[in-house]
């Protein structure tokens, strides 16, 4: 008795996912694999990787354009809660897992599966968003994990693959372990294992290093809409093309790399390198057109919010029901975040310089130190009066008891 009959798995066209076609049918019994591949703007041409899977044995290859999908549903909303990770990250990886949960799950409604696979090892933090997100999704779909519990080493799976016709890499291996996509890279492993290890600029692709930036600074104006990035110096574009255009132009002023330690769900500590130049700069510029139309609670309630929001993004719990309540919160606050942002991009650094908005609670009669400040300065005496009052109450009781 196999675990499953028919299994749609989710494929990137790499040895471990190839390997997990043979595996699920000769040791788990799986009588047809249907591979689905995701095209995230990881920058891999599909072709190739459709014809990979049927040779390594998939009875139908699947191929999606995603990345529509992935900037509209999946970056978007997370750039609307300004989510960071541990105040640095911003989840270009972990953002795509649940959208990839969501095809494998819609794939296997149409084609009568009776489980879903992914190709994630039992240490990381993908395994649990892929697992979570298909059981939210689908209760009563499985989930099958064989590279979680087939305990083969690197060489041992090259030479189960190659039993079964999947040629092993033709490049030697690169030490890191690399996700990509449209978003930003994450890098890990070799090297980079020890913290005090500086990275080797050769890890890098989207961001360039600084000995090789322009010498002089680039402005970019970037439009929002309802806390949706929409224009590029006044052009309206697309999403992916927005998202493309400022990776290009941010990574060339070598803007958005981080080298951070991080604390995954299942209890370890990793350190890990990122690039994700547009995703932060996005980030960071709705977050500071926030601070000019958003009133002083809502923005300081929301900072809350925000970091709840990332840290269940990050733990796999995109839809879950307080992940969904969440979005409802940062949904309302949205309606009047639209407006301009003019950022300098220079020597590593993206500078915030300027915001405008239709919408702007700043209000200049009431900010100035000129002549033409309305300001009711008066006033401000009774204001601290009041707003003292506990305070003063507190200190004279102690006063007068010591
Ligand atoms: N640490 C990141 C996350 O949990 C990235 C994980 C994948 N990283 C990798 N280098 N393969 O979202």
């Amino acid at each position: 008795m196999g675990r499953a009959k028919k299994v749609v798995l989710a494929y990137s066209g790499g040895v471990d996912t190839s390997v997990c076609i043979p595996y699920l049918k000769e040791e788990w019994g799986v009588e047809e694999v249907i591979t689905l591949a995701a095209d995230l703007g990881q920058g891999d041409e599909l072709e190739p990787i459709r014809a990979k899977a049927l040779d390594s044995g998939a009875s139908v290859s699947l191929v999606a354009d995603a990345k529509a999908a992935f900037i509209n549903d999946y970056a978007f909303p997370s750039i609307q809660a300004n989510a960071l990770y541990e105040n640095r990250y911003p989840l270009s990886t972990a953002l795509a897992r649940p959208l990839i949960a969501k095809l494998l799950v819609d794939a296997a409604a149409e084609y009568g599966a009776d489980a879903v696979a992914h190709g994630c090892t039992g240490k990381g933090n993908d395994q649990v968003r892929f697992d979570v997100a298909i059981a939210a999704l689908n209760p009563d779909l499985k989930v099958l994990a064989p590279a979680r519990e087939w305990g083969m080493s690197r060489e041992q799976t090259i030479a189960y693959g190659e039993k079964f016709g999947i040629p092993s890499p033709v490049k030697k291996s690169s030490p890191y372990s690399i996700d990509r996509n449209l978003l930003g890279r994450s890098i890990e492993a070799g090297p980079l294992e020890d913290p005090w290890t500086e990275p080797l600029e050769e890890i890098y692709l989207m961001t360039k290093p600084i000995a090789d930036t322009p010498n002089s600074p680039e402005y970019v104006e970037i439009g929002f809409e309802q806390g949706i990035p929409i224009t590029l110096d006044g052009q309206t574009l697309g999403s992916v093309d927005l998202v493309d255009r400022l990776n290009q132009r941010v990574g060339n002023h070598g803007i958005g790399r981080i080298d951070m330690v991080e604390n995954r769900l299942v209890g370890i500590k990793s350190r890990e390198i990122y690039e994700a130049p547009a995703l932060l700069v996005l980030i960071y510029a709705h977050r500071d057109l926030e601070s000019l139309t958003l009133t002083g609670d809502v923005s300081q309630y929301k900072r809350g919010i925000e970091e709840t929001y990332s840290k269940l993004v990050y733990n796999g719990l995109w839809y879950s029901p307080l992940k969904q309540a969440l979005d409802a919160f940062v949904q309302q606050t949205q309606a009047r975040v639209t407006g301009t942002v003019r950022v300098k991009l220079f020597k590593g650094s993206a500078t915030i310089v300027g915001r405008k908005s239709a919408n702007s609670l700043y209000t200049p009669d009431l900010a100035t130190y000129g002549a033409e400040d309305q300001f009711d300065h008066k006033a401000a005496e009774g204001f601290i009066y009041v707003w003292g009052l506990p305070t003063r109450v507190w200190s004279q009781q102690v006063k007068s008891s010591t």
